[in-house]
């Protein structure tokens, strides 16, 4: 990957101006095939940090990270980076401006969250960039109580460090979301 012309810039929902959020909405199109990102600033309406890596002047990669809560079995609810929207321009892809955006975003995000969280198809992906899956019982918490996501696969986590020392085969819940739990 040439780096001369790569950046990577992190901003706030709050911060991005429509031609920026068109941007992040067609990127994550192209490269989910998924048409449901046109909604994810109703999703997201503030709150969000998004990471964006510019090649020259175009928008070729983004994440975004917003806050949820995970509770290990044992632990306390801690607080934690959820990652969402992650995208690379397809034509942009296997050149490491995934993996160099994954990398910022786990940089900056140390001094706010202890843990980051995300959900993927593309275990081996993270695996490298030192996410690691979660092999326990995975349940959402709701005030009802606990309900389990037996079926869920790929859910990852990433330590930042002044974390406890965490059991992987143990439980793990997160806060239901309107429409989704992971
Ligand atoms: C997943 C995704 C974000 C990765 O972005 P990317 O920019 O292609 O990521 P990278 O180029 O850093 O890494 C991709 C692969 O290319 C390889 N690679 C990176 N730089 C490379 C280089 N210079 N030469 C050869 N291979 C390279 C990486 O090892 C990696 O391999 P892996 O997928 O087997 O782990 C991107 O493919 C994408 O947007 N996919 C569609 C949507 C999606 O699946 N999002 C993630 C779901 S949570």
């Amino acid at each position: 990957m040439s780096t001369e012309s790569f950046i990577i810039t992190s901003a706030r929902t709050e911060e991005l101006d429509p031609a920026t959020r068109t941007a992040i909405i067609q990127l994550c199109i192209a490269a989910h095939q998924e048409e449901d990102f046109q909604h994810l600033f109703s999703y997201v309406p503030s709150g969000g940090l998004h990471f964006l890596a510019y090649r020259d002047e175009l928008l070729v990669g983004h994440a975004l990270v917003t806050t949820r809560w995970l509770q290990p079995e044992g632990h306390p609810i801690l607080k934690t980076a959820y990652v969402d929207a992650v995208s690379t321009l397809p034509a942009y892809q296997g050149y490491g401006y995934g993996s160099a955006l994954l990398r910022r975003l786990a940089s900056e995000i140390g001094d706010e969250y202890v843990i980051a969280c995300l959900e993927t198809e593309r275990t081996a992906f993270y695996n490298r960039l030192g996410w690691e899956v979660w092999h326990g019982p995975l349940a959402g918490r709701d005030e009802h109580g606990l309900i389990p996501t037996p079926d869920q696969t790929g859910v990852m986590i990433l330590r930042l460090g002044q974390l406890p020392a965490l059991d992987l085969d143990q439980g793990l819940t997160i806060e239901c979301q309107p429409g989704r739990i992971w």
